[in-house]
């Protein structure tokens, strides 16, 4: 049964204007100050737009009380570590811990083929990861989280667990919760994020998994594949922004099986893997429909994946709804 504090108020009105976000912004300025008081919170950064909107509520209501743990375990899509520190130190000044755990993560998943297996182990090392960097910081007494409504819905409805302090080890579950968007839907989170100064490809930024490229590196992840992974990623990502499909198709990103076939570059035969191209719109991830890309756009993405890319020497295009494929290859 839900508890009757896990039901979003009548008195919340739907937040779909500025000025709207902004009352709600002071009110939960208001609300943290009042239950933090001068104790320190932790919050896991991840550069997703709940957590980032999470992180700046908090941030703006109790400043250096606040300490963020970015963890980057090197799935992450190029750039995004950097820009996730420069948003949070430089814009919001908050006390930012990174931690690059590459290493430790690519270690764990070596010669591990199984998809939920991967998950799993990149799911466990997080959670050590940040709980050995918690330990360092002295005398928190609260964990803020960007849980959002449909999280809650979710959890309720046994569609899936509610990534809560349960995953947490028993000594961080002492913490009390601090989540002010938690009655907020997914398009208010950002109508706030915006309101609240966050750049644009935070606030609109697609959804990305949790076990990150780790998912999209099709069997066991290899370096140099995982860097095929983010380089064709990255220029996916750009030539769709030049062709202003940026927060116009819903998801679309790129993977590598680990399959390789025959080319020939400058009259010699090379031997190496494709790369796939998956861009799909949906509601609510439960279904997909494959976006009809234009062929010049098509065209120009394969010929600079293929000339950028180390180890790539096709590219091919998922046109498979949802059903009977799922948006992610794993
Ligand atoms: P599928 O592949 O199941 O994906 O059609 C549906 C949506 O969920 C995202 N996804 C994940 N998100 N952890 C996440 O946080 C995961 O393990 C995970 N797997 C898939 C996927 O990107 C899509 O938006």
């Amino acid at each position: 049964m839900a508890s009757k504090c896990d039901v979003r108020p009548k008195s919340l009105k739907r937040i779909t204007t500025q000025a709207q976000a902004k009352k709600y912004i002071a009110a939960q300025i208001k609300e943290i100050q009042e239950q933090v008081g001068d104790g320190k919170v932790l919050l896991a950064l991840s550069g997703g737009v709940d957590s980032s909107v999470c992180a700046a509520l908090i941030a703006k209501a109790i400043g250096d009380q606040l300490t963020c743990v970015h963890v980057n375990h090197g799935l992450l899509r190029k750039g995004e570590p950097e820009m996730v520190c420069k948003v949070f130190t430089k814009q919001f000044k908050t006390n930012l811990v990174y931690v690059d755990a590459t290493n430790k993560f690519l270690k764990a998943l070596k010669g591990v083929e199984e998809p939920e297996k991967k998950r799993k182990i990149i799911g466990s090392i997080f959670i050590d990861v940040f709980a050995k960097e918690a330990k360092k910081i002295k005398g928190v007494g609260f964990l803020g989280q960007g849980t959002i409504y449909p999280d809650i819905l979710e959890s309720k409805g046994g569609i899936k667990a509610h990534h809560n302090v349960g995953g947490l080890p028993k000594d961080m579950q002492k913490f009390q919760l601090v989540e002010p968007v938690k009655f907020l839907y997914k398009d208010e989170v950002r109508v706030v994020g915006k309101a609240l100064g966050l750049p644009e490809n935070m606030v609109n930024r697609q959804p990305f998994p949790g076990p990150g490229l780790g998912v999209r590196c099709v069997g066991a992840i290899t370096r140099d594949r995982l860097e095929a992974v983010r380089e064709s990623d990255a220029i996916l990502r750009a030539e769709f922004a030049k062709a202003g499909l940026e927060g116009k198709v819903w998801q679309y990103f790129t993977v590598v099986p680990d399959i390789k076939s025959t080319g020939i570059r400058n009259g010699k035969r090379t031997w190496e893997w494709p790369v796939i191209i998956r861009a799909i719109n949906s509601v609510d991830a439960t279904t997909a429909t494959p976006v009809k890309l234009d062929w010049q756009l098509m065209q120009t993405i394969t010929k600079k994946i293929t000339k950028n890319v180390k180890g790539v020497n096709r590219v091919l295009w998922d046109i498979t709804p949802k059903p009977t494929g799922t948006i992610e290859w794993e």
